[in-house]
Parts: structure tokens; sequence; C-alpha cells
């Protein structure tokens, strides 16, 4: 398999690499976890801070269109289950953030990429949630199609981030039912819920599509990032299951796929669908999709809002150390 990549996809082969960075491979063939301080070669470190830093970002940006919806949640039991969800991902945001802090970037310099706009987050995120449906399709969606990804990555070659994928993927779960639980209570109101369903389900549908990533082709990191296991499966793999998994669950909502070629194909055992806008997805990786400017707004407003809160921790730190270093003294 390795040999096959080196020859079409122009990986580097066993011979030219270095006894280290063969050895290296050899673990990683092996299905071993590579730990913090072990060695590891630049670009398997660089490639993770990259993958696992928007990861994370994506997790804390996803707080916001959610977040919106807390204080209109229709029902009290809905709004206590929605706090909990979107304080579900700022704790992935920690986790994936202090993952990432192993590797030795800070968790500063990451958001300072974020806040620069030189880091990015989930495409999915820089559409705008208009009604209480949206937050049904956002969970079964949305979180649908992260799961689909983040289940192999609990099998993933860098030990910190194989193990907080696992508890993220618990929660993920609850967050796709949740969502589905909306959806199911909509698609079976009044004729009104039920349209707001079916339009939730036309506007998240290829932004949803797209959250797997640009079609292999165009993926510029898949095959040396499966190489080194940081990725299991290409983008195109995981969409097409995430299609085939969920056709089925908006029959059972009584809803449509907005797509007029969907169909079984018996051959392939999985569906034929069209491609999502890929303009569309590269505008809004860009930052030029609908919400790109909000959202970053809103991170950057929390991290300014929170100066004082650093400055006090920073201050206390500094006193209580040197409080220590008196005590010691004397
Ligand atoms: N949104 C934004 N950027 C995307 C993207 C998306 N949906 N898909 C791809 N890209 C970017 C890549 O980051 C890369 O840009 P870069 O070189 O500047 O970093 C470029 O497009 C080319 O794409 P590749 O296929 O080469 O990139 P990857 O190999 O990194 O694959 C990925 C993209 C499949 C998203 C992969 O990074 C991955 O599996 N990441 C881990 C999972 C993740 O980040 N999920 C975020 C989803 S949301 C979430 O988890 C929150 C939950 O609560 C819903």
């Amino acid at each position: 398999m390795y040999a096959q990549l080196v020859k079409t996809e122009g990986l580097k082969a066993a011979e030219d690499m270095t006894p280290q960075e063969r050895a290296f491979q050899e673990r990683i063939d092996r299905n071993e976890k590579i730990e913090p301080k072990e060695w590891m070669p630049d670009g398997y470190r660089k490639t993770l801070i990259r993958q696992m830093g928007q990861h994370a970002h994506s997790e804390i940006v996803g707080q916001l269109p959610e977040g919106n919806w807390i204080t209109r949640a229709p029902t009290l039991e809905r709004k206590a289950i929605l706090l909990a969800k979107v304080q579900d991902e700022a704790g992935h945001g920690l986790y994936l953030y202090s993952a990432a802090e192993t590797l030795g970037v800070s968790r500063d310099e990451l958001l300072e990429k974020l806040h620069n706009g030189s880091m990015k987050y989930s495409s999915i995120f820089n559409y705008p949630t208009l009604t209480w449906a949206d937050i049904g399709a956002v969970g079964w969606l949305v979180d649908g199609a992260a799961i689909m990804n983040q289940v192999p990555l609990q099998r993933t070659s860098y030990g910190p981030y194989s193990r907080a994928m696992i508890r993220i993927c618990k929660e993920e779960s609850f967050h796709q039912r949740q969502g589905y639980d909306i959806m199911m209570k909509m698609a079976a109101g009044t004729p009104e819920q039920k349209a707001m369903a079916q339009d939730a389900l036309n506007r998240f549908w290829y932004p949803s599509l797209m959250m797997f990533g640009p079609s292999d082709k165009d993926s510029v990191h898949s095959t040396q990032s499966m190489a080194w296991r940081i990725k299991m499966n290409t983008n195109d793999e995981l969409r097409q299951k995430f299609v085939d998994q969920t056709v089925p669950q908006a029959k059972y909502l009584g809803l449509t796929v907005p797509d007029d070629k969907l169909v079984w194909n018996e051959e392939k055992g999985g569906h034929d669908f069209s491609e999502p806008d890929w303009n569309e997805f590269f505008a809004v990786i860009a930052g030029n999709g609908p919400c790109n400017a909000e959202r970053l707004g809103a991170r950057v407003k929390a991290w300014e809002d929170g100066a004082w809160f650093r400055d006090g921790l920073m201050a206390h730190a500094e006193k209580s150390a040197a409080r220590q270093g008196a005590l010691a003294a004397e």
C-alpha cells in the first residue's frame, strides 16, 4: 500500500528516508501510538498542529450559531439540552487545544492564528441558523457529519489526539440524537413546522457535505496524512458514508433531500448524489461565506473582553510565585 502511494502520489520512498524516519513510519504501519516526547518528523508535527488546531477552533466557533438560540429555545427542557450541548463544544475545544499543546504550540499562539485569519475552522459554521428547525438540522447533519469523520480518528496515530476523540465522540453522539429528536418533533408537527424542518434540511444539506473537505482529487493533505494515520479515510469515502447513513433518516422523517440526482446505486452499494458547489466551498474557506466576519468578530471580541481576567490570573500567579520564593528563602 505505502509502496503504491510512493509511485502514484509522490510520497517519500522508504529508501529515501533517514533511518529515523523509516523507523517512525514502521511504527505507524504497526499501528503504534506516537506520544508527545517521542521523535517525530517535522511534517508530522506540523500537520497535526494544523489539523488539531483547526479542529479545536471549529469546536469553539461552532458554539456561536447554536448559542444564539439558547434564549429562544421553545421549552425549558430544550433549553437545558442545548445549554449542555454548547458547553460540551467548549470542552471539546479545551481537550483539543490541550492535546495540540503537547506538540509544542501554545493555546495563545493557536488563538492568535484563528483571530488573524491564518488558521481555518470548519466551513459549516459560516452559515446562519435562521429558525429553531436549524438547531435540529445542525445536530442531525452537522454533528452527524462530525461523528462520521471523528469516530475513525479515535484510532489516529497520535496518542493525545486519539484519546481526546474517544470522549468527544461519545458527546457528539448525544448531540446528533438531540438534533434528530428536534427534527422528528418538527416533521411530525403542524404543516408550518414540517415546512421549517424541510427548509432547514434544504439549507444545511450541501454545507454538511462540504464539511468532509474538497473532493479527493483536490485534497492537498490526504495522501500524506493517511500514510501517517493522521487521517484514516479520504474525504470522499466519508462523504459517501454520510450520504448513505443520512438518506434513510431523512426518509423516516418524511423529508426530501434536496438533490434530484440522488439515487441508490445497487452496483456500488451506495447512493449516487450531486457534489456540493465547490466554488462556494472555496469562497467560504477563503473568508467570504455568509457569516465569516460575524463569527470571527465574535471570537475576537470574546478574547478582548477576557483580557482583564487573564491579566488578573497572571498577576495572581506572579504574586503566588513571589510569595513562595520568599518563603523558600526564609
Ligand atoms: N472547512 C474549512 N476548511 C477545510 C474544510 C472545511 N470543511 N475541509 C478542508 N479544508 C481545508 C483544509 O484545512 C486545507 O486547508 P489548509 O491547507 O490551509 O489547512 C484545504 O481545505 C485542503 O483540504 P484537505 O482535504 O487537503 O485538508 P485535510 O487533509 O486537513 O482534510 C478535514 C480536511 C477532513 C476537515 C481534516 O482536517 C479533518 O479530518 N479534521 C479533523 C476534524 C475536524 O476538524 N472537524 C471539524 C468539524 S466541526 C466539529 O468538529 C464541531 C462539532 O461540534 C460539530
